[in-house]
């Protein structure tokens, strides 16, 4: 009802713009979702007899990023595109009870924001957010104050309005309007056509301007709460880059961020939100968190993987011996295949941590282009993320002492030592940055010497953890190529038979599926591989 009362209010305020997508919206609301119970009575078939208890959406990200942390109190930030009202909230979390302190409000919203500019960038709004960050680096930040002068109004605690005769949502079924193009010389770029200069230069000025502003809130936070913790969730939490500088130059001594930072972690807040507050069961602080490494989804066992193969015709080598098992998929990662690892329960959020991922050798100079091109069909400027040995992030990133990054949500500079041909990159623009060799882990290793890094530990990763020290006893490094086990625009792989179709339709080397391993050159109806098709199944992302 209050995300119905804003949408009427919204629409009353633009009056007579905005009718179009008024009258669009307004039967699925009257029609579905003002009866939500009704709707989820009918999905469960009445089999559930219990009360329905709604959260707020802030509430959500707030309760999922506070309670599976490792803290027993902490400040609470939460930064999406908007919820209800809400679009932003700061609250402090102790024990097992979470209080919400301030919020800001719909229209003015960072995620709102960024996704304006994924839009006029050419990118798909709410996916492709992190095309644009990934697009940042080759850029260079020029817009940065005619964004922060024409379209923001920032307030010291990092609050903002914004200039709603530059932005669309409100009344139009595009994020900006042609007021945008006059600042930016032009109109958005078309999806799938040529990526310039400028929108390099604009990703990297969004970004910024995005920095600046969870910093600000990070400061206040602080101020509010006076807690040494912070935690985060909502979809700007997945900005990588920015929790990198919130942990390097914020306040805080710790930060634990939600993997499932988007809406699907609000199912996860929702529900300890009515444990711990709701029903008052004790909550107690964690070594490591309460997240389980968010391998939450589902597993299968080798049983059902050896029947299935078997049915599907798969030529396959089943290992009963842990070890060898281990052993010959490091082996394979060290002939520089490519190797997509299914094994154990799915992660649970948009990051692949190992049991859905591709992997392949950080080290190798080919390995960017291969994977973009060849394995997942995507832009070739992606840059793809390390999982590298909790003991050894040190000695190639420049973390702060002791943190680590199991969810792949923190950026980290590449270590000033490993880097290779730094004056070469810095004078060459755009795209170009990619065709030198950065560093001693090239295909990891972004064009600013960045790296998206994953750290792997024991306790929260045990297989990944063994076939990392397996490879790094084998070759001496401990670091690898992680990605999610997808083609663009393909949801990642959940079951076996996902994973064994994605594997036959790129150019991946090897498939793992928990203790079998095929290799593509074995495969009997292996086929010349009609990409096209696959693909054109998926929406381009
Ligand atoms: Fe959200």
């Amino acid at each position: 009802m209050l995300k119905f009362d804003r949408l009427l209010e919204t629409y009353i305020a633009y009056a007579p713009r905005g009718f179009k997508l008024f009258s669009m919206g307004l039967p699925l609301w009257l029609k579905q979702k003002l009866y939500t119970p009704r709707e989820l009575d009918r999905g469960l078939n009445g089999a559930y007899r219990g009360r329905y208890i709604f959260t707020a959406h802030h509430e959500s990200h707030a309760a999922s990023a506070f309670f599976p942390s490792p803290f027993q109190e902490s400040a609470i930030l939460t930064l999406d595109g908007v919820g209800e009202w809400a679009t932003g909230s700061i609250a402090m979390g102790r024990d097992n009870r979470i209080e919400m302190l301030q919020e800001m409000r719909f229209p003015h919203s960072l995620g709102l924001l960024y996704s304006a500019f994924t839009y006029f960038t050419g990118f798909r709004v709410n996916s492709g957010e992190y095309k644009l960050m990934g697009l940042a680096p080759y850029g260079e930040p020029i817009y940065r104050d005619v964004m922060i002068e024409k379209l923001l109004d920032i307030k010291p605690d990092g609050s903002f309005r914004m200039n709603m005769d530059y932005f669309g949502f409100c009344h139009r079924d595009v994020m900006t309007t042609p007021k945008m193009n006059e600042l930016f010389g032009g109109p958005p770029r078309k999806a799938e056509s040529e990526i310039t200069q400028r929108e390099m230069d604009i990703a990297a000025s969004i970004q910024v301007v995005t920095e600046e502003i969870v910093l600000k809130i990070a400061d206040h936070a602080h101020a509010l709460t006076n807690s040494k913790n912070l935690v985060m969730a909502g979809g700007v939490a997945l900005n990588c880059v920015a929790n990198g500088r919130v942990l390097r130059e914020g306040p805080f001594e710790n930060l634990w961020i939600q993997p499932a930072a988007g809406d699907a972690g609000g199912a996860l807040g929702a529900a300890l939100f009515t444990w711990h507050q709701l029903l008052d069961k004790p909550r107690a602080a964690a070594e490591y968190d309460h997240q389980s490494g968010s391998l939450l989804g589902p597993e299968f066992s080798e049983a059902e993987i050896g029947a299935w193969l078997d049915e599907a015709g798969a030529v396959y080598q089943c290992f009963s011996d842990e070890e060898e098992l281990i052993s010959r998929i490091a082996e394979l990662i060290a002939d520089e295949k490519v190797v997509g690892h299914f094994a154990d329960r799915a992660e649970f959020g948009p990051r692949a941590l190992g049991s859905r991922s591709i992997l392949g050798d950080a080290r190798s100079t080919e390995m960017q282009s291969v994977m973009n091109l060849k394995i997942k069909f995507r832009e070739s400027f992606r840059p793809f993320a390390p999982a590298v040995l909790r003991e050894d992030v040190d000695e190639f990133f420049e973390m702060r002492e002791g943190e680590d990054s199991p969810y792949m949500l923190l950026v980290a500079p590449v270590k000033e030592a490993k880097r290779l041909n730094v004056e070469e990159v810095e004078r060459m623009r755009g795209l170009d940055k990619l065709k030198e060799i950065r560093s001693e882990i090239p295909s990891i290793t972004h064009v600013d010497y960045s790296a998206r890094v994953q750290t792997i530990d024991p306790r929260r990763h045990p297989r990944f953890y063994r076939v990392l020290q397996d490879f790094k006893r084998r070759t001496g490094s401990p670091i690898l190529i992680n990605t999610s086990f997808n083609v663009r625009g393909e949801p990642i792989v959940n079951t076996p038979e996902d994973a064994y179709r994605c594997f036959m339709f790129t150019n991946m080397d090897a498939l793992v599926l928990e203790n079998h391993i095929l290799l593509k050159s074995e495969q009997p109806n292996a086929r010349e591989i009609d990409a096209a098709a696959y693909l054109a199944e998926f929406e381009l992302d």
